[in-house]
């Protein structure tokens, strides 16, 4: 009788670690939240696919990537962040700058944009998810150029 208690608890055990790799739970898709609801733990955890690039207290790195603390195009104009982040940069840096538009959503997008406006010492004013809905609605192909950009 002992190999079937034993069985059980294998099979048991198996299906327990099934459950917690399933990947209906580990890729459950974001809430759809306002920035201002989700407060800055949003923005802060979405960061950590810019940090790769753009470092650790948005320092940059040099040479390669530009910082975006104490960067004036961080904190003015939302519109050209937003499209930026959407569709990508080139032409100003050795290497260009891929769009999340098939990555992030838009609240997501809103809530990385107002974290990197307030923190660092930036005091932009915060990004809505609507203007993001807006920007993508208009969508653009390929990466964006900062004349494009106004910038
Ligand atoms: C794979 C590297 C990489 C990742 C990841 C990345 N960026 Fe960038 N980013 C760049 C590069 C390179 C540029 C400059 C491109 C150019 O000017 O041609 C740039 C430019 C920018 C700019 C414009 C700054 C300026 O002064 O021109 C902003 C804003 C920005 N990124 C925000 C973000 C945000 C927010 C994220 C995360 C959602 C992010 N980036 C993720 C590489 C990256």
């Amino acid at each position: 009788m002992r190999w079937v208690l034993l069985l059980v608890v294998v099979v048991a055990s198996a299906a327990i670690a099934a459950w917690l790799l399933s990947p209906a739970t580990s890729q459950a898709a974001p809430p759809a939240v306002s920035p201002a609801v989700a407060g800055p733990e949003l923005g802060q955890r979405i960061y950590a696919r810019c940090q790769a690039c753009h470092g650790v207290g948005g320092l940059g790195v040099s040479g390669m990537t530009p910082g975006l603390a104490g960067n004036p195009r961080v904190v003015g104009d939302p519109r050209p962040l937003i499209r930026v982040v959407l569709h990508g940069l080139r032409g100003g840096a050795k290497m260009p700058m891929v769009g999340f538009a098939q990555q992030l959503s838009d609240a997501e997008i809103a809530a990385v944009l107002t974290y990197v406006r307030q923190t660092w010492g930036n005091a932009g004013s915060p990004v809505e998810p609507a203007a993001v809905t807006a920007e993508r609605a208009a969508s653009h192909s390929g990466q964006w150029t900062a004349a494009e950009l106004g910038w």
